[in-house]
C-alpha cells in the first residue's frame, strides 16, 4: 500500500461510524467462495460473502477486495450500474462483513493481477448487503504482520484471518483427512479413549482434575492414550488409531504445548519392520498429496549409539555433515593439559571439522566458545589448518605423531578449522551437537527444501536419574527390551537395549514408539529394574498388569506429534502457528484468560482448598 492509500485507509478507519444500518442476510445464498472465479465465469451472476480486506476509491468507482478463507475477489461498485450499492459502499471499512451480488467480468487490460487466482476478473456489483461492522482491526490482515505474538494471540480470531494462518489450518485439516483415509485403508479402527483417566507415565507432570463425587480424588488428563491402546490390543481390535489430544504439564518451547495432538496407533502381531513400512507409506502419501513431493523410502536408520557418536544427539539433523569424531585416544597421547586431565578421569574428547572454516575471526570463535559454555563446556579448543601450518592455542602441545593421526582421522585439509571438546560425554555431546546445528544455520550449510527422515533405533531401555537416584525408562515402562539383552537386565540394566524407535525429520523428533512387553513376567522384571515395588506397580498400573494375564498378543505402536508434523509441512517456526487456539509459554490463553480463578463455591463443592503461597 502506498503512503496516500494508507492515509486514506487510516482516515476511513477513524471515520468508521457505528451507526451504519445493517442489512439482514435474508434469502441470499452464497454461490462461490472468494477464490473460485476466473475467466470461465465471465458473464455469470454470482453472490459472494466475506470480509472487506480493503477499500479503494478511484475516479468515482469504489473497489473492495472481498476476502474469505479461500482467497480474495475484487468487487467494483459503479454508480452507473447501481447507485444505491455504490452509495452504501462508501460506508465500508476494513473487516466489515458483506454480501455482494453481481456479474463477473474481465478486468480491463493492464489491471490484471497474476499473483491472485482471481486476478483476471472482477465482480461488478448490482447489490450490496452490509451484514456487520467491525472495530478497527488490531493489525492488518496480511502475511507479514508486524504485531507482536501477544497481540495476535489476544485477537486470535482476527489473526486466523491472515492467509498464512488460514492456509496452515487448511493444511492441518487435509493432513488429518489423508491420515484417516490411509489408516482406514490399512485396517485401522478409530477408537476413542478416556480423557478423564489415570496417570500415564510419559515423563511429564500430569494435569489433575478433582472429582466432585469422589472428594479428595483426582483424574489425570492423559499424557497419551498409551495404556488404553494396549488394552485395545488385548481386547483383540488388532489395529487402532486416534487423532487425539494429549496433555503434559512440562516446560514449554517452540515445539511443545501443554495440550497437543498425536496421531496415535497400535497394532497386534507385528515387529518393527511392519510399523516402519506402514508409517513410511503414510508419510509418502501425506507429502505427495500436500506438497507434491516424492519421498524416498525406506527411510535411513541409525542406532541410538551411532547417532550419539556421530551427531551427539538422538535427534540428528542429517541434512548436513559436520560429524563428531572420537579422538579420546589421541587426546590421551597428546601433551594438551585439559585433554589429559579429562582422559585421566575417564572423560571423552571429540572433534568436529568445519571444512574451509579457518576464516572465522577471533570474535566469531569467542562467540562459538560462549555458545558451547551454555551446555556446560568449560572451554573449546580449536585448530586452523593454515597454508603455513597449524594455528591454535593447543597445537604446540601435539607431537607430530598425534598431528598425523588427527589429520588422517578427520581428513583435514588446508583451510579447515577443527573444534575440540573434552569433558564428560553428556557435555561433549550437547556442546558439539548443538554447535553443529548452529554452524549449519549460520553458514547456510543446509540444503533447502530437503526432508531428511531417519529412524533412530535400539534406544537404551533405562537411564540413570541422578536426582532421583534410580533408573527411569527412556521411552516408557511398557517398552520391550531386546530379547538378546534380557539376561543383562538384573545386573547391568543400563546395557539393555530396547525395542523403541523414534522418527526424526530434519533434527526434530516427530514420532516415537516401541514394541511393547506383552508378558507379565517380563513386565515384572522391568518394573523391578525401575525400582517400582509390587504394590506401587499394582496401584499405578494394576489394570494393565491384570490385562496382560488375559491373553495379550504381541503388539507395538507409535505416536506422532501432529502439530510438529504440520509445523514442518507448512514451514512454520512454531507449533503455535498450526494450532487454532494455542497457549503461551506460560501455558495461558491470552484470549480467554485461562487458567482463571475458580469460584469459592466450586472449590467447596470439590473439597479443594487453595493454600496461600
Ligand atoms: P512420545 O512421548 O514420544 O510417545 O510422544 C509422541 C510424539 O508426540 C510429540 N510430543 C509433543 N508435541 C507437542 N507438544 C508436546 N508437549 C509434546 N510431547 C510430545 C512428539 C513425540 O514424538 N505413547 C507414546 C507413543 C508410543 O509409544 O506409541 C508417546 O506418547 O512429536
Ligand atoms: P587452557 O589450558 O585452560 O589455557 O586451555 C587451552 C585451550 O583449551 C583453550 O583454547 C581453551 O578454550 C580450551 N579448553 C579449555 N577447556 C576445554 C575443554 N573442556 N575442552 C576443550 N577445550 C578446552
Amino acid at each position: 500500500m502506498d503512503f496516500l492509500e494508507k492515509q486514506q485507509d487510516d482516515r476511513q478507519e477513524i471515520l468508521a461510524s457505528p451507526s451504519v444500518t445493517l442489512d439482514s442476510l435474508g434469502d441470499w445464498v452464497k454461490t462461490h467462495d472468494c477464490n473460485s472465479l476466473d475467466h470461465l465465469w465471465v458473464g455469470e451472476f454470482v453472490t459472494l460473502m466475506g470480509w472487506v480486506q480493503r477499500r479503494r476509491d478511484h475516479g468515482g468507482l469504489i473497489f473492495i477486495d472481498l476476502r474469505d478463507r479461500e482467497g480474495i475477489t475484487q468487487i467494483v461498485f459503479d454508480p452507473q450500474i447501481d447507485s444505491r450499492s455504490h452509495e452504501r459502499a462508501h460506508l465500508l471499512r476494513s473487516e466489515y462483513v458483506v454480501a455482494v451480488k453481481g456479474k463477473v467480468r474481465n478486468r480491463p487490460d493492464g489491471m490484471t493481477n497474476p499473483r491472485l487466482r482471481t486476478g483476471a476478473i472482477e465482480v461488478i456489483a448490482s447489490d450490496l448487503r452490509i451484514l456487520n461492522t467491525a472495530k478497527t482491526p488490531p493489525f492488518h490482515i496480511e502475511d507479514d504482520v508486524e504485531a507482536s505474538e501477544n497481540v495476535r494471540l489476544r485477537y486470535r480470531y482476527v489473526d486466523l484471518r491472515r492467509p498464512r494462518m488460514t492456509r496452515n489450518l487448511l493444511m492441518r485439516h487435509r493432513a488429518a483427512q489423508i491420515t484417516r483415509t490411509y489408516l482406514d485403508e490399512h485396517g485401522f479402527l478409530e477408537i476413542e479413549t478416556p480423557v478423564l483417566t489415570k496417570s500415564t507415565p510419559e515423563g511429564a507432570r500430569d494435569y489433575l482434575v478433582p472429582s466432585r463425587v469422589n472428594p479428595g480424588r483426582f483424574y489425570a488428563l492423559p499424557q497419551s492414550p498409551q495404556i488404553f491402546k494396549q488394552l485395545l490390543m488385548v481386547a483383540g481390535f488388532d489395529r487402532y488409531y486416534q487423532i487425539v489430544r494429549c496433555f503434559r504439564d512440562e516446560d514449554l518451547r517452540a515445539d511443545r504445548q501443554p495440550e497437543f495432538t498425536q496421531v496415535d496407533l497400535e497394532m497386534s502381531f507385528v515387529r518393527e519392520e511392519t510399523i516402519y513400512g506402514l508409517i513410511e507409506g503414510w508419510l509418502v502419501s501425506l507429502f505427495r498429496r500436500l506438497l507434491g513431493i516424492e519421498l524416498n523410502t525406506p527411510f535411513s536408520r541409525i542406532t541410538y549409539s551411532d547417532a550419539m557418536d556421530c551427531y551427539g544427539t538422538d535427534r540428528p539433523d542429517t541434512r548436513f555433515g559436520l560429524h563428531l569424531v572420537n579422538i579420546t585416544d589421541l587426546a590421551e597421547a597428546s601433551e594438551v593439559k585439559v585433554f589429559r586431565q579429562v582422559t585421566e578421569q575417564g572423560g571423552l574428547v571429540k572433534a568436529m571439522r568445519l571444512p574451509q572454516g579457518s576464516g572465522l575471526s577471533r570474535k566469531e570463535l569467542d562467540d562459538l566458545i560462549d555458545f558451547v559454555k551454555i551446555y556446560g563446556a568449560k572451554g573449546m579448543a580449536w585448530i586452523k589448518i593454515m597454508p603455513d601450518g597449524w594455528q591454535s592455542p593447543i597445537a604446540k602441545f601435539m607431537q607430530d605423531s598425534v598431528r598425523a593421526a588427527l589429520t588422517e582421522r578427520l581428513r583435514l585439509e588446508e583451510g579447515d578449522i577443527v573444534f575440540f571438546l573434552a569433558d564428560q560425554p553428556k557435555i561433549v555431546h550437547d556442546g558439539l551437537g548443538n554447535l553443529r546445528v548452529r554452524l549449519a544455520h549460520q553458514l547456510n550449510l543446509i540444503k533447502s527444501g530437503a526432508y531428511d527422515f531417519v529412524w533412530v533405533t535400539e534406544f537404551p531401555l533405562l537411564e540413570w536419574d541422578h536426582e532421583e537416584k534410580r533408573y527411569t525408562s527412556v521411552h516408557h515402562p511398557f517398552t520391550a527390551p531386546m530379547e538378546e539383552d534380557l539376561n543383562l537386565l538384573p545386573h547391568e540394566p543400563d546395557k539393555v537395549r530396547s525395542r523403541a524407535y523414534d522418527l526424526v525429520l530434519n533434527g526434530i523428533e516427530i514420532g516415537g514408539g516401541s514394541i511393547r512387553i506383552h508378558r507379565q513376567d517380563i513386565q515384572g522384571l522391568v518394573f523391578r529394574a525401575l525400582g517400582i515395588r509390587e504394590e506401587e506397580a499394582q496401584m499405578k498400573f494394576g489394570f494393565l498388569l491384570e490385562a496382560l494375564q488375559h491373553g495379550a498378543p504381541p503388539h507395538g505402536g507409535i505416536a506422532f506429534g501432529f502439530d510438529r508434523l504440520i509445523m514442518l509441512l507448512t514451514h512454520s517456526l512454531s507449533i503455535r502457528d498450526v494450532i487454532a487456539f494455542p497457549k503461551t509459554q506460560k501455558a495461558t490463553c491470552l484470549m480467554s484468560g485461562a487458567p482463571s480463578e475458580p469460584e469459592i463455591g466450586q472449590l467447596l463443592e470439590l473439597c479443594v482448598k487453595i493454600e496461600n503461597q
